[in-house]
């Protein structure tokens, strides 16, 4: 019998590339076999992110360590797919000589043919041979052949790519054009999740605000599908979930159909990531957002009457070209305005093919440094204040975690998307609980056991 194979994958950046790693996992099983083990993988796959320049630079570093495991094991595939795979190309194999196979974002359903395509070149020519292919596939999203590290929380695509061009953003670039999946096919892999134990899905898209309008099913265009919000209330029905998820929703799309279906939906969670990027509302236009900071800020007026118990997060850009201090503090004042829960923050970073390098006046890298610091230090300030006021309340959490840093204790999540850890063991995994607040830090919260089952929500 043939050895079996190990693959060992890592992965950077977003949850849709986090997703596209179960997905590829499923697409080689079983002649491949995951391993955590870097050391005793027959393929190494570098699953890759370019949205910000740091993530770049976290690959070259990483192919730099592999060296010495390729040159230990020349029969050792190292393959780098992603984001940066589709914007470079070529260029990899070039910087890096010891990469055998590169691919792109669509490119995945024909893995396993270049796979053979390398080990059958290599068998008949003795030499290592090199792949890229970069070719923009039609594909099905797998249902059942996903291998998912979690249980009880699922992520299900219901649409690829972007057609925002917000200036900044490479994702246009590199995960081409808007595509939606029919809602059927939605429906059925929830219910198929549902039937195998899932409580909570995350359904993923650049623009989940923008589903159900360029609708592909065996790579022809279908008439439009459902609205998001219609879409929310179908998979609301679906028997066995709990909890449902999204990201990452546009403010420019935030429409009250969304707002009510956050309100009246029961296994819609009390919580939405929205993006403002920024607080000026000349940078928001350099940004090409297609708002303004009162519109976003009216928006957010809206979710919170409606919903009054919603938590918000959201991404920011420091130092985008031309911000200025008045600008900037604008920023700030959108934070204090809208009280965030929680908050990612980068410094701009110039990508390829985008249009914002080339607007006037970039700001120094110290003074982005001093703006990102300064974004930090309020949303802790904001965070912390947030959380204590859950001190004393019950709230109900999905245990999804062993602790790993405190032994005899879990983790897992509110509805609001709040991390609290609480005393318990393995019994309590995938289990919807309540938990009574006891201790709250800027980013996560403490509590205990009141009762161990929390009764279906539909
Ligand atoms: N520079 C800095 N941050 C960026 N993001 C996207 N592009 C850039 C860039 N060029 C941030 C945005 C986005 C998040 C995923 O990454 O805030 O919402
Ligand atoms: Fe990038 Fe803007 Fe599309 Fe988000 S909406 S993926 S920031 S272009």
């Amino acid at each position: 019998m043939e050895k079996q194979k190990r693959l060992h994958i890592i992965t950077y950046g977003c949850q849709m590339n986090v997703h596209d790693s179960e997905k590829i996992a499923g697409l080689l099983q079983p002649e491949y076999e995951l391993t955590q083990n870097l050391e005793e993988a027959d393929f190494i796959l570098l699953n890759t992110c370019s949205v910000r320049e740091k993530a770049e630079h976290k690959l070259y570093s990483k192919l730099g360590q592999l060296k010495s495991l390729k040159a230990r094991n020349p029969d050792l595939i190292i393959g780098v797919c992603g984001c940066v795979a589709q914007q470079e190309g070529e260029n990899i194999l070039k910087r890096a000589f010891h990469v055998d196979l590169v691919f792109g974002t669509n490119t995945i359903p024909k893995l396993p043919q270049l796979l053979e395509e390398l080990q059958h070149s290599r068998k008949d020519s003795g030499r290592p041979a090199r792949v890229v292919d970069l070719s923009n596939m039609d594909w099905q999203e797998p249902e059942a052949n996903v291998v998912r590290e979690n249980r009880f929380k699922a992520y299900i695509t219901i649409m690829r790519g972007c057609d925002k061009f917000c200036t900044f953003c490479v994702v246009p670039f590199t995960r081409g054009r808007e595509e939606s999946r029919p809602s059927k096919d939605i429906l059925r892999e929830a219910q198929l999740l549902a039937d195998r134990g899932v409580i909570e899905i995350m359904l993923l898209g650049q623009n989940v605000t923008s589903y159900g309008k360029r609708v592909i099913s065996h790579g022809e265009r279908i008439r439009d599908d459902l609205s998001f919000p219609e879409l929310l209330a179908a998979l609301n029905e679906v028997k066995g979930l709990q909890r449902i998820r999204y990201t990452t929703p546009h403010p420019r799309d935030l429409s009250q159909e969304l707002i009510a279906a956050i309100r009246d939906l029961p296994k819609v969670c009390e919580h939405i990531h929205l993006p403002v990027q920024a607080g000026s509302s000349k940078v928001l236009k350099d940004m090409n957002r297609k708002y303004t900071k009162e519109q976003y800020l009216e928006k957010i007026q809206q979710l919170k009457q409606e919903v009054p118990n919603i938590s918000i997060t959201t991404d920011i850009i420091v130092g985008f070209p031309g911000e200025t201090e008045e600008d900037f503090q604008d920023t700030l004042d959108v934070m204090e305005k809208v009280q965030y829960d929680g908050c990612f923050a980068f410094k701009y970073s110039d990508r390829p093919y985008t249009k914002s390098p080339e607007l006037p006046n970039p700001v120094p890298e110290e003074v982005k440094e001093a703006r990102l610091q300064r974004v930090l230090d309020l949303q802790r300030k904001i965070s912390l204040e947030k959380n204590k006021s859950l001190l004393g309340q019950i709230q109900e959490v999905l245990v999804d975690e062993l602790n790993s840093k405190f032994p005899g204790k879990v983790t897992g999540r509110t509805r609001t998307n709040h991390i609290v850890t609480l005393p318990g063991g393995p019994e309590l995994l995938g289990r919807l609980v309540n938990v009574e607040i006891t201790e709250a830090y800027p980013y996560r919260l403490a509590g205990r056991l009141i009762s161990s089952e929390v009764g279906s929500r539909v």
